[in-house]
C-alpha cells in the first residue's frame, strides 16, 4: 500500500510513527474509513463532514482542508491502482511526552492508505449471524474516534459465540453494532435508533434511509428494545465495509423465514444502483 504520511506518498517502511504518539498512549484521535468503487470515492462529503464533526468534538484542529483532503485521498486511490477498496485515514493530537492534558505545540500526524477490497458479496448474498452483546461505550458514540475497545471486544465475543457481529445494546435498548449500524423491518415499517450521541451517524445509514423513503417504504428513526429486535420480520446492518448485509440468525435463533428478506433485498438492490 501506499500511504499518505508526512505530506508525502511513501511506503509502510517510511511510516515513523513516534512511542510518544497521543493516538498510541490515549487513543487521542479521530478516523475515518472511505469506501472507492471503479476508482472513485463514494459519498466522500458525507465523510468530510462526519470527521469534521468529530474533530470539532475532540478540539483536533484538521491540517488541512476539505479540497486538500479530497484530493489526497483520490490521489491514494490512483496510486493504489484498485478499482474497489477502501481508504483508511487516521488524525492524531500529535507526538508528547505522556500527559493528559492536550500537549502544547504538538502537531496533529495524520496516515491514511487505500487498499483493495472487493465487495462483501457472499456475506451480502447469504447474510450473516449477530448476538446480542452490552454496549458499554462512552456516550458519544458519534465521533469516531480511535478509542474502539468496548468495539473490539464485542466482535471478538461475538465470534467466539460462532457470530459474525454484534449487536450492541443498552439496557436492552439497541443501539447499533460493532462496526456497523442496525436496521430492522416490521410489518413492512424501516426501524433503526436516531442518530445521536449514542450511535455513528453512519453514511451508509444515511444512503439506506433515503433510498427507502425515496421507494416510500415507511422509515422510523426510533429505539427499539432486544424483544423487538427479536420479535422483527428482517434485520440487516449497513456499514461503509457491509454495504447492507442481512441478519438471518440472532443469538442462534433464525430470523424471520432464516432467509434475508423482501425489504432488505430491495434496499441492497437499491444501494448497488447507486454505486459510480
Ligand atoms: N465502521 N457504527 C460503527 C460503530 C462503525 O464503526 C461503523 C463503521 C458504522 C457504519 O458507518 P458507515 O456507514 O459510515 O461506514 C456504524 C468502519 C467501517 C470501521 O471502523 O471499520
Amino acid at each position: 500500500n501506499v500511504y499518505w504520511y508526512g505530506n508525502r506518498y511513501v511506503s509502510q517502511e517510511e511510516v515513523l510513527i513516534s512511542p510518544e504518539d497521543r493516538g498510541y498512549y490515549f487513543g487521542d484521535g479521530a478516523y475515518e474509513v472511505f469506501r472507492f468503487y471503479s476508482g472513485r470515492l463514494y459519498e466522500t462529503d458525507a465523510h468530510l463532514k462526519r470527521l469534521w464533526h468529530t474533530a470539532a468534538g475532540l478540539r483536533l484542529t484538521l491540517p488541512f482542508t476539505e479540497a486538500e483532503l479530497t484530493s489526497r485521498l483520490e490521489e491514494l486511490v490512483r496510486r493504489s491502482g484498485a478499482a474497489d477498496g477502501n481508504v483508511y485515514l487516521q488524525i492524531t493530537r500529535g507526538a508528547a511526552p505522556r500527559a493528559h492534558p492536550f500537549p502544547k505545540g504538538a502537531e496533529p500526524v495524520v496516515m491514511a492508505y487505500a487498499s483493495s477490497v472487493d465487495r462483501p458479496l457472499a456475506a451480502m448474498e447469504t447474510g450473516i449471524r449477530a448476538v446480542a452483546v452490552e454496549d458499554i461505550r462512552w456516550l458519544r458514540c458519534d465521533y469516531k474516534t480511535l478509542n474502539l475497545l468496548p468495539n473490539v471486544m464485542a466482535k471478538q465475543e461475538a465470534l467466539d459465540r460462532g457470530a459474525d457481529e454484534a449487536v450492541l445494546h443498552r439496557d436492552g435498548t439497541v443501539t447499533e453494532c460493532s462496526a456497523s449500524n442496525l436496521m430492522i423491518v416490521k410489518d413492512g415499517t424501516v426501524r433503526t435508533h436516531p442518530a445521536n450521541r449514542f450511535i455513528l451517524h453512519g453514511v451508509t445509514r444515511a444512503v439506506v434511509l433515503r433510498l427507502a423513503r425515496a421507494a416510500e417504504i415507511p422509515v422510523l428513526e426510533q429505539p427499539f428494545t432486544l424483544d423487538e429486535l427479536a420479535s422483527a420480520d428482517e434485520i440487516f446492518i449497513t456499514g461503509t465495509t457491509v454495504e447492507v448485509t442481512p441478519v438471518v440468525a440472532l443469538n442462534g435463533q433464525a430470523v424471520g423465514s432464516g432467509k434475508p428478506g423482501p425489504v432488505t433485498r430491495r434496499l441492497q438492490q437499491q444501494f448497488a444502483a447507486t454505486l459510480p
